[in-house]
C-alpha cells in the first residue's frame, strides 16, 4: 500500500485542543483499511503518517482534521491533487461566527462519526439535526450531499440564517432558492415555521419548535444520521432542581429523536460530559433499540467542558 503523510489542520487544534492527537486517531480508525504510522513534525508543522490504498485518499482527506495529504516515496512527498469534492463554498459552514456556534470541526467530525458507523443502505442520505442553532451541522451536511432538517426552539435563528444565506450566495454566486412557509398552522409562538434553503439538488431546512416535539416537526420520513450538538450545561436548561443540566430536555427528547431516525441509522450528540454523566445519557436512549457505538473522542475544551461524542445506532 502507498505510504502517505496527512498534514493535520491547526483548526483541528482549535477545536480539539490537548487531545487533537487522540481524536484524529479515534476519527481515522472508522475508516477501515487504513494502517496508521506515527505523528511527526516537519517545519513546525504536523503530520500523521499512514498507509492506505489510492481509493481511500477522498474518505481520509475528508476527516476533520485532515488539511492536505501528501504521498511519500523515495523521491520524497508529494501533495495530492484530488479535491475533497464538497458542494457549496466553505463559508457556509466557517463563514458565520455567532455566539453559541458549535465548531465546524467539531461538527464535521460528527458527520464523519456517523457516516462511519450507519448502516441504513440508503445511497441518498438524510441528516436531522434536533437542536440545530443556525445551522452548522445542516449546511455541513449539503456540502456532502445531503439534504438536512434540522429543529431549534429560538425563532430569531430564520432571519439569522437567511441574512447569512443571502451574503453566502451573493458572495460566492450560489444558485438557490429560499422558501418560507408552516408545518402546522400558524401562530404568534413561530412554532412550526420553516426557512428552506434549496441549491446543487439539497435542500437544508430549519424548523422553529421544541426538539421534545422533533417526530411531529420534520415529517414522516426517515432519517439515516442524527448529529447534534447539545447546549453545554453553562447555561439554565429549565431543569426540574432549577438544575444547569440538559439532561431533562435529552431525556424528554430521546424517544421521539430514536422514532425519526431509520432502521441502521446513527446519532452522533455532542455534549459536556461533566454535565450530564455519559452513563447518564446512555440511560436516557435505553430501551428505544439503540446501541452504543464505543467511539472515544473526549477533548478538554475549557475547565469547566469536557466535550464527548454519545454515538448511537438503531437496530437495523
Ligand atoms: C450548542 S447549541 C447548537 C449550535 C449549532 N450547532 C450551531 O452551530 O449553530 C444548542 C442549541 O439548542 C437549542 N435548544 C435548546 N433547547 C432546545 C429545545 N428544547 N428545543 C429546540 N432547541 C433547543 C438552543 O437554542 C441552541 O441553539
Amino acid at each position: 500500500m502507498p505510504d502517505y503523510a496527512l498534514l493535520i489542520s491547526p483548526a483541528a487544534r482549535g477545536a480539539y485542543f490537548g487531545e487533537t492527537q487522540s481524536v484524529a486517531l479515534a476519527e481515522i480508525a472508522g475508516v477501515g483499511g487504513v494502517e496508521i504510522g506515527a505523528f511527526e513534525m516537519h517545519g513546525g508543522m504536523d503530520f500523521l503518517r499512514i498507509a492506505c490504498a489510492d481509493d481511500l485518499t477522498r474518505e481520509v482527506m475528508r476527516l476533520s482534521f485532515v488539511q492536505g495529504l501528501f504521498l511519500v516515496d523515495q523521491q520524497g512527498w508529494h501533495p495530492v491533487e484530488g479535491a475533497k469534492g464538497f458542494g457549496l463554498h466553505e463559508d457556509f459552514v466557517s463563514g458565520e461566527k455567532y455566539r453559541g456556534k458549535t465548531n465546524e470541526t467539531l461538527t464535521q467530525l460528527l458527520v464523519n462519526l456517523a457516516l462511519q458507523e450507519v448502516e441504513t443502505g440508503h445511497t441518498d442520505l438524510r441528516l436531522l439535526d434536533p437542536m440545530c442553532g443556525r445551522g452548522t451541522s445542516l449546511f455541513w451536511a449539503m456540502r456532502y450531499g445531503m439534504s438536512a432538517t434540522g429543529v431549534e426552539q429560538d425563532l430569531s435563528a430564520l432571519n439569522e440564517i437567511r441574512r447569512g444565506l443571502k451574503k453566502w450566495t451573493k458572495l460566492h454566486r450560489q444558485k438557490h432558492k429560499l422558501a418560507e412557509g408552516w408545518v402546522q398552522k400558524a401562530n404568534k409562538k413561530g412554532t412550526g415555521k420553516f426557512l428552506d434553503f434549496k441549491s446543487e439538488g439539497q435542500t437544508a431546512r430549519v424548523v422553529i419548535g421544541d426538539t421534545v416535539d422533533a417526530r411531529a416537526l420534520v415529517g414522516r420520513a426517515p432519517f439515516d444520521l442524527l448529529v447534534t450538538d447539545i447546549p453545554y450545561g453553562v447555561q439554565h436548561m429549565g431543569g426540574p432542581d432549577g438544575a444547569r443540566s440538559p439532561l431533562a430536555v435529552i431525556q424528554k427528547a430521546a424517544q421521539g429523536w430514536a422514532d425519526c431516525l431509520a432502521p441502521g441509522g446513527v446519532m452522533a450528540i455532542a455534549y459536556n460530559c461533566n454535565i450530564p454523566k455519559r452513563a447518564d445519557m446512555i440511560a436516557a436512549f435505553e430501551g428505544l433499540n439503540l446501541e452504543v457505538v464505543e467511539r472515544n473522542v473526549a477533548h478538554r475544551m475549557s475547565e469547566s467542558i469536557l466535550r464527548d461524542v454519545l454515538v448511537l445506532r438503531k437496530a437495523a
